[in-house]
Formats: structure tokens, sequence, C-alpha cells
């Protein structure tokens, strides 16, 4: 397996690979409803794609599988440089995307991340922001998705953060990111996120029940991966 940093040049194939692994299998896409397995999803690709212009971002490539010459992408870690204020705009554009599943999601995920702010608990003017982990389903439990993250904290390091987080949408992806040193700031049970009628309004599926909002502080290289 090689780990190579993502370009924007990798966009397209990176998100083939997040057609066909993530946005069908992540448990909230999965619980909304938001798109069949190799199907597009215009509001993620774009989420997915500003990410990678902040070119923090990781993917693993099967050098052995190729396709027209171009090595297969089996794993990929989106980060993106967070910065105080760009939660709250983003949550004020959810109101004009017309994919309900993917506001759904969002609103979930940019509320609790206001109403738990690391920028004020933490004293920072941005953050290293693990958005998407991703392993293609046939490549999984091979340590991929370890290895990204292991990757991630490097770069976050190599580029002075001083803080990495991470929304946590899974027990698997929870547990891997505390195994590289990440604690967990708040949760979410998926229970308690009702409409104003008390229905759930993600029906998300066991094992996982609650979303984690993990953060990894790094001081002066001390931090214990
Ligand atoms: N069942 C049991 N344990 C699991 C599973 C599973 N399905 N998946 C991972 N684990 C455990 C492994 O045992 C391992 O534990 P260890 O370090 O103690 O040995 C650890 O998690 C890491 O395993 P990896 O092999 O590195 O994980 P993998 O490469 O299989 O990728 C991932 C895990 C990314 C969660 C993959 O299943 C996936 O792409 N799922 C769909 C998308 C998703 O849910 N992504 C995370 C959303 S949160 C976010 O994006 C920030």
């Amino acid at each position: 397996m090689e780990y190579k940093m993502i370009g924007p040049e990798h966009c397209d194939q990176v998100l083939e690979h997040l057609r066909r692994n993530f946005f069908a299998d992540e448990p909230l896409n999965k619980a909304a409803g938001l798109c069949q397995n190799g199907s597009s999803c215009a509001a993620l690709e774009s989420h997915c794609a500003e990410a990678i212009l902040d070119r923090m971002s990781v993917m693993a490539v099967d050098a052995k599988e190729q396709e027209q010459g171009v090595c297969k992408v089996v794993g990929v870690v989106l980060n993106g440089i967070l910065k105080p204020g760009d939660t709250a705009k983003a949550l004020s554009k959810l109101d004009t995307n017309d994919d309900a599943g993917f506001r759904k999601i969002f609103d979930l995920l940019h509320r609790h991340n206001l109403k738990y702010n690391l920028f004020e608990h933490f004293d920072v003017a941005c953050m290293f922001d693990v958005r998407i982990l991703s392993v293609d389903s046939s490549y999984r439990g091979q340590g991929i998705a370890n290895e990204l993250v292991k990757r991630s904290v490097a770069v976050a390091r190599k580029n002075g953060f001083r803080l990495l987080k991470a929304d946590a949408t899974g027990i698997f992806s929870q547990k891997i990111f505390r195994s590289h040193g990440f604690e967990v700031f708040s949760e979410q049970p998926y229970s308690k996120y009702t409409d104003v009628d008390g229905r759930v309004i993600l029906p998300v599926e066991a094992p996982h029940i609650k979303m984690q909002q993990l953060y990894k502080a790094i001081c002066g290289g001390a931090d214990q991966d």
C-alpha cells in the first residue's frame, strides 16, 4: 500500500472512491438515505472537494491495482482548515440546499459544533478538521484507516496546528480516533436528535448510537499517538 498527499488533480479519483464506499456506507448518510452505492451526491461532493483544496488530505493507493494506468484509490482521509465563523456560515447556507438528507446531517453536525465550541475552549485561531475517513469495502480490516489517521496527525503537526478535531459518526471511527490520542469533547446521542413531534430525525442503525466530537491537542510535539 502507498500513502500520498491528495492534490486538486486527484479530486475526480477521490470522489469516485467516495461514491462507491463512503456516500452510502457512513452511518448518517445511510440513515438519511443520502444516496445509493455508486451514485453521486452534489452537496456532499462539494463539501469533499472544498476540503481537498486545503491540501492537507491523504490517500491510500493500491499500486498493484491500476485502471487505465492510474493507481486505485482504496482509502482517503479528507482534512480541512477550519476557522472561527466557518461553521456558522455553513449552517446559514444550509437553508438554500435542496438536499433534505444533507440538511438533516449537517444541521446536526453544525449546531453541535456551535454549541460545543472548541475555538473558545482552546483559544485557537484555526483547527485541523478531519472531515471524511473512508476505506474501500474490500480493503477494510487491514489497518488502512489507522494509518490514514496517523498520517493526518503528522500532517497537522508539520503544518503547525495546535488542535485537531473530528466528528466521528460511528463506533469504529470513534475507536480509531481514540487510539491515536483523540479525546471526546462532547457527544450527541442519535435518539435525542428529534423533530418538534419527538420523532428521531436520523434513525441510525446499531451498533452506532451517537456522534462524538473528538479533539487532539498538539503541544510542542509532546503528544502521544
Ligand atoms: N468491526 C469491528 N472492528 C472494526 C471494524 C468493524 N467493522 N472496522 C474497524 N474496526 C476496528 C479494527 O478492529 C481496528 O482496531 P485495532 O486498531 O484495535 O486493531 C480499528 O477499528 C481500525 O481498523 P482499520 O482496519 O484501520 O479500519 P478500516 O481500514 O477497516 O476502516 C472505516 C474503518 C474507515 C470506519 C471503514 O469501515 C469505512 O470506510 N466505513 C464507512 C465510512 C465511515 O463510516 N467513515 C467514518 C465516518 S466518521 C468521519 O468520516 C470523520
